[in-house]
């Protein structure tokens, strides 16, 4: 018997991105234009987005739509193709976000998405589902693989500690909710207020040592982190009108 190979070509179109999706940002390996109506504007590094609007050179004169210089169709071997419970929260498990500015509605979840790697805040379109179940921070990958948040050890003259997810348990300190505020702690360390987190750079997400708002690193930002267990994640739906 022949067997027919059929080679789809590496380039072909992407689909075009719907209303409010996610359309580039670091890492994005999907859709970078939106439908009509829609224009993709970036809101940081790593998220830009379909917000209602029209490209600013759609007057009079019929520009080509080629875009040029873009480097969205190279498909990098670093980007995660794993794929995660999806954005319908799952029975038992809850969205994790910051509600304070810059960081407002911004999601716990690990970077390269559903797979180990760096704990971030960053678009409720790539929100990760969470559960707090003894002392271990969970996160829902699928019905047979969970990752959980890793917290690095204490050193000596650490104002805060990096969080990581893994596919191990974590060994150092203990996850709880306190209402809807996720905190950590350890005896080992006598912290002013266990729900103190930081954002750092990359949208990196740490453990503050310290009090809330004082003595801030530089290059961080003070937030505290909630749970949130509507159907779907909300995000900040905000226009920036610049200039
Ligand atoms: C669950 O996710 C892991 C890691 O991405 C993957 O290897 C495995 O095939 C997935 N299992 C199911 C049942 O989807
Ligand atoms: C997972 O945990 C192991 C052991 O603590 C550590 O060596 C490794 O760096 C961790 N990986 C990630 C991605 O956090
Ligand atoms: C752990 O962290 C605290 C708070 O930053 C610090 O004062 C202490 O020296 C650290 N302990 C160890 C054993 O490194
Ligand atoms: C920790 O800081 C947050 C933000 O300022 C505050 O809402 C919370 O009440 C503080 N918790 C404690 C135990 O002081
Ligand atoms: C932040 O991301 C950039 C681009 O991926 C990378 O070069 C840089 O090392 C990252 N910084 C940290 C602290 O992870």
């Amino acid at each position: 018997m022949k067997s027919i190979l059929v080679l789809l070509s590496a380039t072909a179109a992407l689909a075009q991105q719907s209303a409010w999706g996610q359309c580039g940002g670091i890492g994005w390996t999907g859709a970078t234009t939106c439908v009509e109506g829609y224009v993709c504007t970036v809101d940081g590094d790593y998220y830009s987005q379909c917000i209602p609007g029209v490209a600013a050179s759609s007057t009079t004169s019929p520009t080509p739509t080629t875009v040029v210089g873009s480097a969205s169709t190279t498909l990098s071997g670093g980007s995660s193709s794993a794929s995660g419970p999806g954005t319908t929260l799952q029975s038992g498990y809850y969205w994790i976000r910051a509600v304070e500015s810059p960081n407002f509605h911004k999601y716990l979840q690990s970077r390269p998405l559903y797979s180990p790697g760096d704990a971030v805040l960053d678009s409720y379109t790539t929100a990760g589902q969470f559960q707090i179940i003894s002392g271990q921070l969970v996160q829902l990958i699928n019905s047979t693989y969970t990752l959980y948040a890793n917290v690095q050890q204490n050193t000596t003259a650490a104002t805060k500690l990096s969080m990581s997810f893994n596919a191990t348990e974590n060994t150092y300190g203990t996850f709880a909710f306190s209402g809807d505020a996720v905190t950590w702690s350890t005896p080992d360390i006598n912290r002013p207020n266990l729900s103190a987190w930081l954002v750092c750079e990359n949208q990196t997400l740490w453990i503050n040592l310290g009090n809330y708002a004082y003595l801030t690193p530089a290059g961080c930002v003070d937030e505290t982190i909630h749970y949130y267990n509507d159907q779907t994640a909300v995000g900040r739906r905000e226009v920036k009108l610049e200039g």
